[in-house]
C-alpha cells in the first residue's frame, strides 16, 4: 500500500518563489491518498493565492492564529493534533530561524511548535542567505531536534545566479515523506541488492536475444525496500521504468555485466533478491556483421547461472530468488531452491491471469527451505513486494 494512503498531512507554505510548487506537492499528496490541509504565511499569500490551495486540497486553507469569529477551538491546537506529518515547502530563511528560537507568533509556527508530529522542513532561497552561518546553524539545530530536511538543491535561483538553494525535485520530497511515514522500519542497518528486469544478449551489431520482463516486480522489491529503511542497490536490465526514490541504481545490459555487479555489491550485501528475468542463453558466437535473411539457424549455449554462484559464496546471507514457469510447476520451483542454495524461493507464471511481465498485479506462491508453500492471492506488485519482504524479515529474525 502507498505510505501515503489516509496519511494526514499539514503543508506549511512560506513566502518564496517556491510557493508554487508547493502545488504540484499538494497533488502529488492527494493523489497517493493523502488527506492534506494547507496553512500558509502572510508572505507566502503574496505569491499564491489561498484558493488556489483550497481546490487542491480540497479542504479550507489555514492562514490567521485566532480563526474564525465563533469557534472555541484555537487553530494551532487542533490543527496540530490532526496532522501527522508537518511539511514546510518552501521554508524560507525566516520560518527557519523562527522554528530554531521556538517562536510562536503566527498559525505556522505556533501549530509546529505545538505538534507531536514528524516535520520535514524544504528550505527554497537565495544562496547568500542559505550559505550565511546564521542560517546555517539555525538548520543544523533543527536537524538535531529531529527536524527532517529535503535540500535545498544547486542549480539556477530566482536571481538568475547558480547557487545552492532551490526548492527540491517533488519526488525527492515525496519520496522522503514516504521513507519518514512507512511504520515498518525492519531492514534498518541491511544492505540490499534487488536484481530487475531482463538481459540482452548480443546476435549481431542490431538484434539481441532478450525477453518481456519489464522490472516492475524488482523495482517494487527495491523501492519497498528502501522503505524499510534498507540500504539499497538495484541492478537493473533496460527497462523504462523511473527510478525508485532514494535506491542506488545501476543499469547494466547482458548477464555478464549484470554477474559483475551483482557480485561486487553482494560481497558487501546482507540480502540478495534476483528478480531479474536473467536471460538464459545467449549466441554461442557474435555476429560482427548484420546477419542477412539467408542465414536462419542459431547455435545458443548457456549464460552463467548468476544466482547458483552466489548460492555458492552466500554463507549465512540472505539469498531469494524467483521462479518463472510457465504451468506453475512447484516441484521444479522447488528443484532450483535446492540447486541454487536459496532462502526462498518466488514462484509465478507471467501466463497466468493477472500476472505477468506488463501488468501491476502478480499472482505468485513463495516456498521456503522446509518445503512450506504459501500460494498468494493476485495483488499488486507493490503489495507483492511486502509480503516477499516481510517473510525476509521472518528469516532475518
Ligand atoms: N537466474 C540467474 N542467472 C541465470 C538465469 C536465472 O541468476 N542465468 C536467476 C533468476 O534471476 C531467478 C532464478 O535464477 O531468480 C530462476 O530463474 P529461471 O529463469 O526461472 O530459471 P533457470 O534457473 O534459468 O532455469 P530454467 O530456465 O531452465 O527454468
Amino acid at each position: 500500500m502507498d505510505p501515503l494512503q489516509n496519511k494526514r498531512i499539514i503543508v506549511g507554505i512560506t513566502g518564496s518563489i517556491a510557493a508554487y510548487k508547493a502545488g504540484e506537492l499538494v497533488r502529488e499528496l492527494k493523489r497517493g491518498g493523502a488527506e492534506v490541509k494547507v496553512v500558509m504565511t502572510e508572505a507566502a499569500q503574496e505569491f499564491v493565492s489561498p484558493l488556489t490551495f483550497q481546490v487542491l486540497s480540497g479542504n479550507p486553507v489555514y492562514t490567521n492564529l485566532f480563526g474564525p469569529e465563533g469557534r472555541w477551538d484555537p487553530e494551532h491546537i487542533s490543527l496540530a493534533q490532526w496532522g501527522e506529518l508537518v511539511l514546510v515547502a518552501p521554508a524560507t530563511a525566516d520560518i527557519i530561524s523562527k522554528l530554531s528560537l521556538g517562536l510562536a507568533g503566527d498559525l505556522l509556527t505556533a501549530l509546529t511548535l505545538a505538534s507531536q508530529a514528524t516535520i520535514i522542513v524544504c528550505p527554497a532561497m537565495n544562496s547568500g542567505m542559505w550559505e550565511n552561518p546564521i542560517l546555517q546553524s539555525n538548520s543544523k539545530r533543527l536537524m538535531e531536534l529531529g527536524f527532517h530536511f529535503v535540500g535545498p538543491g544547486y542549480g539556477e535561483l530566482a536571481s538568475g545566479k547558480i547557487g545552492k538553494g532551490r526548492f527540491a525535485q517533488i519526488e525527492e520530497i515525496i519520496g522522503k515523506i514516504k521513507e519518514v511515514l512507512y511504520p515498518k522500519r525492519n531492514l534498518l542497518g541491511k544492505k540490499v541488492v534487488v536484481t530487475a528486469g531482463r538481459t540482452e544478449e548480443d546476435l549481431d551489431p542490431v538484434r539481441v536475444l532478450t525477453n518481456r520482463s519489464s522490472g516492475r516486480m524488482g523495482y517494487s522489491l527495491a523501492q519497498v525496500a528502501n522503505w524499510r529503511g534498507g540500504e539499497v542497490t538495484l541492478i537493473s536490465g533496460p527497462s523504462i521504468l523511473p527510478p525508485p526514490f532514494g535506491v542506488n541504481l545501476q543499469r547494466v545490459r547482458t548477464t555478464q555485466e549484470m554477474r559483475e555487479k551483482v557480485k561486487d555489491t553482494f560481497r558487501e550485501g546482507d540480502i540478495l533478491v534476483m528478480a531479474a528475468a536473467v536471460a538464459d542463453f545467449k549466441p554461442q558466437s557474435l555476429h560482427q556483421k548484420k546477419l542477412s535473411r539467408g542465414e536462419l539457424s542459431l547455435k545458443l549455449e548457456p549464460t552463467p547461472d548468476i544466482l547458483k554462484e552466489m548460492g555458492e559464496i552466500k554463507g549465512d546471507k540472505i539469498l531469494v530468488g524467483f521462479a518463472l514457469e510457465t504451468g506453475n510447476s512447484l516441484d521444479r520451483a522447488k528443484r532450483k531452491l535446492e540447486e541454487k542454495n536459496l532462502d526462498l524461493i518466488v514462484l509465478n507464471d507471467p501466463t497466468q491471469e493477472g500476472a505477468g511481465f506488463e501488468v501491476e498485479s502478480n499472482v505468485v506462491t513463495l516456498i521456503w527451505r522446509d518445503g512450506r508453500t504459501e500460494p498468494l492471492p493476485k495483488l499488486p506488485k507493490l503489495e507483492v513486494a511486502e509480503r516477499i519482504w516481510d517473510r525476509i524479515a521472518e528469516i532475518l529474525k
